[in-house]
């Protein structure tokens, strides 16, 4: 694919798709799988460059992976002792993969290093440090940035409650909690996607949970699993929220995840007027998955705050993009964190929704986004992140003329069929 790729507008989004396995899901299921004694199959692992850093160092710790050529991955695993890997862990892009595996890591029997592309390095990791430390953990790193060095240690339970609402923080303390003497509490400002919790049942560990709290007992075995991998709901977003900005437009995406940690979007689309049903629910090893199918409609203004913010974090790039379209815009609060992601996408959102002629005020965790804008298509930044690059294809959509994406083949990191599949429902 060109680095840069033009979007032409369209005139409507019409048809069915199924999106890629999630990429939450199937970083933890690798992780989990590894630590496992004996092997695991997903179907429907999640095909972007993160999952496959993922793999990449489960294959380092000592685990055999075979990726069949049907989307299919097996890892064999090892139990909780994983064998000392010959060379640094390759994070690449990933945060999930450094923030998740170090609660794993911290654990081990042997010293270890992880590494992370330049967008990772700039990354917080003392949110995962603090508390592992606490636990027993020894990491350094440059100035809480990666490279982290992990010499494991015994590690014992914590009670902790973060000071950010993040599930890879809490899953970084259950899987250390796993590996640990005693129980392991993680107490959140917030609730956040509960992944984690989800498939350490799925794989047979004993997880308590209340509203927003989560405890695991250390020392259990896991056992392995054969798993369908749901379709990823923040890649359907993308195409969810194509669909809500044409007047005219029917939508179908099958075999998606609907967890309720993760499907916050539906009810921001239902408020924006947008007719939404789901449709042959059914549970796959704790995760909700179905079809939602979509049809436009006139809605009022939205505002997203506290913890809707929190569970709506990877979709906030795309509502903005689409904001200007919709008939009552939209205003955002409470997402610092979106500073701390793949980019600055705070910033990157404004200055390419400037970029086409909106109308954009930036707050200091948010935006407010008028409705009923008209934007012309515009060079824009993908700042090499994926979702950027995804929600201003969307946005490219609506505009007059046509809108060229720099950078445009980051998105790999998530989907690497991204552009052929909104090519397919997209009607020019
Ligand atoms: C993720 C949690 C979120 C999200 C990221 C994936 C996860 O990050 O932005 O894309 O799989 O747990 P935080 O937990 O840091 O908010």
């Amino acid at each position: 694919m060109d680095k840069n790729l033009v979007v032409r507008g369209g005139r409507n989004v019409l048809g069915s798709l199924r999106v890629p396995g999630d990429k939450s899901i199937s970083h933890r299921y690798a992780m989990l799988a590894a630590m496992a004694k004996g092997r695991s199959r997903f179907d429907n692992f999640a095909p972007g460059a993160d999952c496959a850093s993922t793999l990449r160092c489960v294959e380092d710790l000592g685990c055999t992976v075979e990726r069949g050529a049907d989307g299919s991955v097996s890892i064999e695993g090892l139990g909780p002792e994983l064998s000392a890997p010959s060379r640094a862990l390759d994070c690449g892009n990933s945060g999930s993969t450094m923030r998740m595996l170090s609660g794993i890591l911290a654990a081990q029997p042997f010293a270890c290093e992880l590494v992370g592309d330049a967008s990772l390095s700039r990354r917080p990791m003392k949110r995962i440090m603090d508390p592992l430390s606490l636990m027993g953990a020894q990491i350094r790193s440059e100035d809480g940035h990666a490279p982290l060095r992990i010499q494991g240690a015994r590690l014992s339970g914590v009670e902790y409650r973060p000071p950010v609402a993040s599930a890879q923080v809490k899953t970084c303390l259950l899987f250390a909690g796993l590996l640990a003497n005693g129980a392991t509490t993680i107490d959140e400002p917030h609730p956040t996607r509960d992944h984690g919790e989800l498939a350490l049942r799925a794989f047979g560990a004993e997880v308590q949970r209340s509203r927003n709290s989560v405890t695991i007992t250390g020392r259990q075995t896991l056992h392995p699993i054969e798993a369908y991998v749901p379709g990823d709901s923040s890649s359907a977003a993308f195409f969810l929220c194509a669909a809500a900005i044409f007047p005219e437009s029917n939508l179908v995406i099958d075999g998606v995840l609907l967890n309720p940690t993760r499907s916050a979007l539906l009810d921001v689309l239902t408020a924006m007027g947008c007719r939404i049903s789901m449709l042959r629910v059914e549970e796959q090893h704790g995760e909700l998955v179905g079809a939602v199918a979509l049809v436009a409609g006139k809605g009022k203004h939205v505002r997203v705050a506290g913890a809707q913010t929190a569970l709506l974090i990877d979709e906030l790039p795309v509502l903005a993009a689409i904001a200007p379209f919709t008939a009552g815009g939209v205003e955002v609060s409470d997402a610092a964190e979106l500073r701390v992601k793949e980019s600055d996408r705070l910033s990157a959102v404004t200055r390419n929704l400037q970029a086409m002629g909106a109308q954009v005020e930036q707050t200091d965790d948010g935006w407010r986004i008028p409705g009923n804008q008209q934007l012309h298509g515009a060079e824009v930044e993908s700042y090499h992140d994926h979702r950027i690059a995804m929600a201003f294809a969307i946005a490219a959509l609506r505009a007059e003329g046509e809108t060229v994406i720099r950078n445009a083949d980051c998105v790999a990191i998530s989907y690497p069929a991204f552009f052929e599949d909104l090519d397919r429902v997209t009607e020019r």
